[in-house]
């Protein structure tokens, strides 16, 4: 005989409490998650959980939620458990923020419709060529162990190359491979920067919807930007040197769009010089350009060593294959490549091997004029929905480049109201308010991952969630 649904429920939770996956303390999935993850009323979840309480295994706890207040092996007496909950509050890490947690989760549910990610689409995945280079590598793998401190020294050499096509002249030793941009920035924040250091950065920015330099006790202070860049008169310097740095994504900014203009480039580099203010550049959407080539990066600028350059294949190829690079002075690059010897003993052969054959055969040039021309077609079609659907509610700047548009709801909505409602219809958008931006009235909206009919679609329902709201 078939089991009823709510046997199912219970059997699943308990078996996840008794391996200890969900251990004492944990708070358990909501009972809105649960009726989604098993296509059931919440009324079903309801009898579940009340007979789980009934055996003694979960409590609802005021402010908490769900929690599981026993195991198997604590309700028959046999000892010790481990409560992990006060655990994982206290590691030296923090947490992300709630919306971005639930912007994680809700970014693999491929039900949804999704103008959130920061990732090209499926559609755009050259999985033929991959596969082709994936044979390549097989065919001519050689024994592999750990790589070189650095990175392979054939991918290097190649991202140097690379560089140089786009105005930066760094030898194969001043570039360090990492699994992804972001954990460049991991390691600068653990590597370089003294505790209570300041962190300028554009505001908004991408890096406000992390932890990263925050958990290593640094400050972020924003800076406002317009519509050429950050706005380099307002970077107020604390006294002490040496206990500031800048974090900027001059092109194709996450999450505006804004590409910063040559001569803002300019001053912003005389002026951090003359401050003596060292500079992260975070170059990860350079290659996306949809109108004209960018201006060459603040580091082709760079004579005194001052800008530490960030780039990666995530944005333009495979955030899979985690690959990408860090650019700046030798004493630095060792520094860091030392500690990521300590953290993971170097990013994989395998996916190094793979990045090295795209940039070196001429492929990844190919794929990306490709990428660019899907772009364009994929901003025009997110731009005539929002012309069509959201130009009473709503005002926005077309972006050059990289696949974000930010847009601005008007007042009488709130965006916040916006996401939620927007999720429970199947689309997921980022709201403003993660990447700190101060109003909270705008919304990041992505035209890289979605189909063309979603993005229209997901425009379309976002502005029948705002007419609703009017009635
Ligand atoms: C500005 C910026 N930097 C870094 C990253 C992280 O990239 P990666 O996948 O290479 O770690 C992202 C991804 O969203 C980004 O937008």
């Amino acid at each position: 005989m078939k089991k009823p649904k709510y046997q199912i429920i219970i059997d699943f939770i308990k078996e996840k409490i008794s391996k200890g996956e969900w251990a004492i303390g944990s708070q358990i999935p909501s009972q809105r998650h649960l009726a989604k993850m098993f296509e059931v009323n919440r009324s079903t979840i309801i009898i579940a959980l009340e007979e789980l309480m009934a055996d003694g295994l979960i409590e609802g706890i005021a402010g908490k939620g769900t929690v599981v207040t026993n195991n198997t092996w604590t309700l028959m007496g046999s000892g010790f458990s481990t409560n992990w909950n006060g655990n994982v509050t206290q590691g030296i890490h923090k947490p992300s923020v709630s919306t971005v947690q639930e912007i994680n989760d809700a970014e693999s549910d491929n039900r949804l419709i999704q103008l959130s990610k920061g990732e090209l689409s499926p559609e755009l995945f050259p999985l033929k060529e991959m596969q082709d280079i994936v044979q390549k590598v097989s065919e001519q793998l050689t024994p592999f162990g750990y790589e070189e401190p650095k990175g392979n020294l054939k991918l290097r050499q190649t991202i140097s190359s690379y560089l140089k096509q786009r105005g930066v002249n760094v030898s194969p030793s001043s570039i360090f491979v990492v699994s992804g941009a972001l954990q460049a920035l991991h390691l600068i924040s653990i590597g370089l920067l003294k505790e209570k250091s300041t962190v300028f950065l554009e505001e908004p920015s991408y890096l406000y919807s992390l932890s990263v330099f925050q958990s290593a006790g640094m400050d972020l202070s924003g800076v406002p930007m317009d519509n050429k860049g950050v706005k380099v008169d307002s970077i107020f310097q604390t006294k002490e040197t040496g206990r500031n740095i800048l974090y900027t994504i001059p092109t194709f900014h996450n999450p505006t769009g804004i590409l910063m203009e040559e001569e803002r480039r300019e001053e912003l580099m005389e002026y951090c010089i003359r401050e003596q203010i060292p500079v992260i550049e975070d170059d990860v959407y350079r290659d996306l350009w949809l109108d004209n080539a960018p201006p060459e990066p603040l580091k082709a600028k760079d004579r005194h060593g001052n800008v530490l350059y960030i780039g990666s294949l995530s944005k333009t190829l495979s955030p899979g294959l985690r690959i990408g690079w860090l650019a700046g002075p030798e004493s630095v690059i060792e520094r860091l490549a030392d500690l990521k010897m300590q953290l993971d003993y170097g990013s994989s052969t395998l996916s190094q091997l793979a990045a090295e054959k795209w940039l070196s055969s001429g492929m990844y040039e190919h794929h990306i004029e490709h990428v660019r021309n899907q772009l364009m077609i994929r901003r025009q079609r997110a731009l005539d929905a929002l012309e069509k659907y959201l130009d009473a509610f709503a005002v926005w700047d077309i972006p050059k480049g990289g696949f974000f548009i930010w847009v601005k709801i008007k007042p009488a909505f709130k965006v916040k109201k916006l996401f939620e409602k927007a999720l429970s219809k199947g689309i997921l958008i980022n709201p403003g308010s993660i990447y700190k931006e101060n109003e909270g009235q705008f919304v990041r909206l992505s035209y890289g991952f979605a189909s063309l009919d979603e993005i229209e679609k997901g425009i379309y329902q976002l502005s029948e969630i705002i007419k609703d709201n009017n009635k």
